[in-house]
């Protein structure tokens, strides 16, 4: 007999409490945080969905190769087991910790871009952008027409457009010194790419020698969706198919705190002898020497047996599911969310929503403050705070006005999942009353991290 209930696969070992507060308290907290989620202070937080971003748990084996990690500042057995860790996966000849994926972004651009460039992807990353911007060059988003359609259900929304990559490529010879597509598509909703797609993007590329990356921060969750819906991956395994995957590719960055399953991490990993030299020197001066990048041997361990984790069926079957659970009880009570639900997160479609709330009055954000105010969720707003402010200072509204609720891995159980649907109605049928908000103050770049906004008309409900 096979059983229905997909149940967390782990039982749990150590607990952490977590702590309600009344709506009074958080109405207090959220005047203090200057109306931004990211103010707030975590233990004031009672389910928090900011971010999957090194907010899961370790497993038991993980934390014993701790106790294995090599302190030495050069040639550690650590760097040399992370190192055959990530190769494996995605057999690229040079392999660069860093401290984390922005660490990553950032010697890249620094080492391969120059003003005037331009760097194609299915959607970049706030990071991504910023380091490509801060290099001088411009970040162009070519997801596939149906991605930047919230509603719309599709099996690989977070493909590249090819058509609009070809015509990027060859329009602009010798101003694409490479291209990224982002694996799963992050801001795009969490969805995946297909191996179609990747194969496709990447003869395209090397048709025209340009280097094709991937941002691989969720490389694990997009192997399961490529073995559950790409036809013909049904027999291989996760890991079968991230190799795969990686073969269309000429390097990769990677956020080690998602599919790393640790809590901090990343790495920079690539073919080219050259590029990989000067970006060796790039990482000295600022993370540190090559075979620990800014990690203590300890954490290059965790990550050694977290990649792997990743990759487990029974895990990847529980986490893409729970996800789903939660998108279906949220369609089911008429709430708009994308579609279909992504690997990491739900994202809530606040412009459909909110109809009543204009995009410079940021309806996803305050969608998010009360969603805090409410049930005590945290949750972080994807759209005109984010992504509105231009590197000339003007304001241009997002594609799209959304409230992500990322999944921490291995985390909460599903009755945290059920709580969160009930405040998500409770939340919907308060729609109406949710008001607008204005920026008082910003700092110039990556403004949502700091800024300091207000309600307009004094309260977060009218
Ligand atoms: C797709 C993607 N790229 C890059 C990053 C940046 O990684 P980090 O936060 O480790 O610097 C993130 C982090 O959230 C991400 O989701």
């Amino acid at each position: 007999m096979t059983f229905k209930t997909i149940i967390e696969p782990f039982r749990i070992k150590v607990v952490e409490p977590i702590r309600h507060t009344s709506r009074r308290e958080r109405h207090t907290a959220l005047r203090q945080a200057g109306y931004n989620l990211f103010m707030l202070k975590a233990e004031d937080v009672l389910i928090d969905l900011l971010t999957d971003s090194g907010t899961g748990a370790m497993s038991s084996e993980q934390w014993s190769a701790i106790m294995r990690g090599d302190e030495s500042y050069a040639g550690a057995r650590s760097f040399y087991r992370f190192e055959a860790a990530v190769k494996e996966i995605t057999s690229f000849k040079h392999i660069i910790p860093t401290h984390q994926g922005r660490a990553a972004e950032r010697i890249l651009a620094s080492v391969v871009l120059k003003p005037g460039d331009i760097v194609p992807n299915n959607t970049h990353f706030d990071t991504t952008r910023a380091n490509i911007e801060q290099a001088g060059a411009t970040a162009l988003d070519l997801p596939i027409p149906e991605g930047r359609r919230p509603e719309l259900p599709h099996p690989f929304k977070g493909n590249i457009d090819l058509e609009a990559l070809v015509r990027t490529l060859d329009e602009n010879p010798g101003r694409v010194p490479l291209a990224f597509i982002t694996v799963t598509n992050n801001s795009g909703g969490g969805q995946p790419v297909s191996m179609a797609n990747l194969r496709a993007a990447s003869e395209i590329c090397r048709a025209r020698a340009v280097p094709l990356f991937l941002d691989c921060c969720r490389f694990a969750e997009n192997s399961w969706f490529i073995k559950t819906r790409e036809p013909g991956y049904a027999e291989r395994t996760p890991l079968e198919i991230a190799q795969e995957m990686f073969r269309y590719a000429d390097g990769a960055t990677m956020s080690a705190k998602k599919d790393g399953m640790a809590n901090i991490g990343g790495f920079l990993a690539l073919n080219d002898d050259a590029m990989a030299q000067a970006c060796r020197n790039q990482l000295i001066l600022t993370e540190g020497f090559p075979t620990y990048g800014g990690l203590a041997g300890y954490d290059l361990e965790a990550l050694a047996v977290g990649f792997h984790e990743a990759l487990d069926e029974d895990y990847l079957h529980y986490r893409i599911r729970s996800v789903a659970y939660l998108g279906e009880r949220l369609t089911a009570a008429g709430i708009p969310i994308v579609q279909p639900p992504g690997g990491h997160a739900i994202y809530l479609d606040a412009r459909a929503m909110l109809p009543h709330i204009p995009q410079h009055q940021y309806p996803a954000w305050a969608l998010s403050l009360v969603l805090y105010l409410e049930g005590g969720v945290r949750s972080v707003e994807i759209g005109s705070v984010m992504f509105g402010l231009q590197p000339d200072g003007s304001e241009r509204p997002a594609a799209m006005e959304l409230v992500r609720l990322a999944f921490p891995r291995r985390v909460y159980t599903q009755s945290h999942v059920d709580y969160l649907a009930e405040v998500l109605l409770y939340v919907n049928g308060l729609k109406e009353r949710i008001v607008g908000m204005r920026i008082m103050e910003a700092p110039p770049v990556l403004r949502h991290f700091t800024a300091r906004l207000e309600p307009l008309g004094g309260d977060l409900l009218a």
